[in-house]
């Protein structure tokens, strides 16, 4: 049977104080709606439903483009937030006939799509299932009442009894219903309650009532359930999330220094043998390849590195990629295009933008590199500058194969210095400079003979 998600998102999320929606607040880089819908995406729906209000185009304007099922995302505005039932209603008009709908929540990120799979495939087309947790503290959820081991309906707090308010094992908000049957429900709520809200929960009892069969299924841990309603609980989930990521590193034998240490915000793909020391960051899309070692406190973002690097202390390395065993750091920063071939060494306080840089080239010590292309074996003595920028536009510069550029030297460019040329230190050039041949440029040195210092009067 086709498989219809229905993504609740039109809160407000008031407790964040922000004005920001909350479904758009960061978990680990990614808006709380982003992560829902990946996990939609993960487990194949046919059809996914975002209903939204709060902050509602940009909302929408977040995720336009973006691909999480064949047919695209549909949106169904919420105008008033009158209850998740109500807000599950307004999904119900697009919705194909014959499908089952799983209902999930925007501010419920940390779900995996392998519970999701648990539900789908242990609860029979015809049948519904609600994902529960049991809570130490269930505090402010719908519990989930069982007459004979049976779920027969969920009590919302506010509406529940002293007995009922005792129960902990609670409703977490996902929902699996045979779609057809579940409008009908729908249509039959009322807002007779606590809160005067359309509970969506109240389908429980009448799903119960019309004999269909309701699983009560139990996630693994309450870290996967847990809501996101304020700051706390988005800095509690973003733990969870990390230790999630580093736990899964570790088994795939990567050595982490602390792996409290560590925060994984996009994609970390690892080779074998990686060592990551403490405090890193790292963001994007990062590839690192075999044996490669990251020495304490870096940000490393998009960036991709080749087999055996190095990268010390200190470095900031963004859309940058690196061939097997280059040495980056300490302090250095790479700046989007760098890429560096095999054995390069990047030293301290230098910084590299849209550069190649070849095989076994050093650039050691504070200098900037940007849109240049360099050979291999060439050494770029300290405190180098390619004058790329005119102030308008941006000029390359291009080093050929063993050119040894002295400390200290200025590269206006356009230029090109040649394969095997040396530069002396100090100079600032504004022509070409030949191959296999020394250029430098530098003012006579003098000293004044009969100079005094002069003195405090
Ligand atoms: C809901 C459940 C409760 C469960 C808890 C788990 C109901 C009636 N209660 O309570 O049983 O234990 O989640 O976290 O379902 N939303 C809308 N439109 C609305 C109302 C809500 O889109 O009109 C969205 C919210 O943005 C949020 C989700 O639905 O993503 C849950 O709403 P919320 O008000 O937080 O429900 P709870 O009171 O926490
Ligand atoms: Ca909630």
């Amino acid at each position: 049977m086709p498989l219809s998600i229905v993504i609740l998102a039109a809160g407000q999320g008031v407790r964040m104080r922000s004005s920001l929606p909350k479904v758009l607040q960061p978990l680990a880089e990614k808006p709380l709606l982003g992560h829902v819908l990946d996990t939609a995406a993960a487990v194949g729906a046919d059809d996914i439903c975002v209903v939204y209000g709060h902050g509602g185009d940009e909302v929408r304007a977040r995720f336009t483009g973006a691909r999480f099922t064949n047919s695209g995302l549909r949106w169904a505005r919420q105008a008033e937030q009158l209850g998740t039932g109500h807000a599950v209603m307004q999904a119900m008009p697009g919705l194909a006939e014959g499908h089952r709908v799983l209902v999930l929540f925007a501010d419920v990120p940390l779900l995996t799509a392998a519970t999701i799979a648990r539900l789908t495939s242990e609860t029979p087309p015809d049948h519904m299932a609600v994902l529960t947790v049991e809570l130490d503290d269930p505090t402010g959820y719908g519990r989930i009442v069982r007459e004979r081991g049976y779920v027969r309906r969920n009590v919302e707090h506010q509406d529940a009894n002293a007995a009922q308010r005792g129960i902990r094992e609670v409703n977490t908000g996902v929902m699996l219903c045979p779609g057809d049957r579940l409008k009908h429900w729908l249509a039959r709520l009322s807002n007779d309650n606590a809160q005067g809200e359309y509970y969506l929960t109240d389908v429980i009892a009448m799903a119960a009532a019309d004999g269909v069969s309701i699983h009560g299924i139990k996630a693994a841990s309450p870290d996967e359930v847990m809501g996101i309603n304020d700051r706390m609980q988005l800095a509690q989930a973003e733990r969870a999330l990390q230790r999630r990521r580093v736990e899964a590193l570790l088994r795939a034998g990567v050595t982490l220094a602390d792996p409290a240490r560590v925060d994984i915000r996009g994609d970390l793909r690892c080779g074998t043998d990686v060592f990551i020391d403490v405090d890193t960051v790292f963001e994007g899309s990062v590839t690192l390849g075999d044996n490669v070692r990251v020495e304490a406190h870096n940000l490393i973002r998009d960036c991709a590195l080749g087999a055996g690097t190095v990268v010390h202390n200190h470095c900031h390395l963004e859309a940058a990629n690196t061939g097997p065993d280059c040495e980056l750091g300490p302090f250095a920063r790479l700046r989007p295009g760098a890429v560096l071939a095999g054995g390069v060494k990047v030293g301290n306080f230098v910084e590299i933008k849209n550069s190649q840089i070849g095989d076994g080239s050093k650039v050691n010590h504070l200098s900037y590199v940007g849109d240049a292309e360099l050979g291999s074996g060439v050494n770029v003595g300290a405190g180098t500058i390619t004058c790329n920028y005119d102030g308008a536009n941006k000029h390359k510069t291009v080093v050929g194969d063993g050119a040894f550029i002295g400390s200290g030297v200025e590269i206006v460019a356009p230029l090109t210095i040649g394969e095997r040329a040396t530069i002396g230190a100090g100079s600032t050039l504004t022509a070409p400079a030949p191959d296999g041949r020394l250029t430098l440029e530098r003012g006579k040195q003098v000293t004044v003979e009969d100079w005094e210092r002069p003195r405090k009067s």
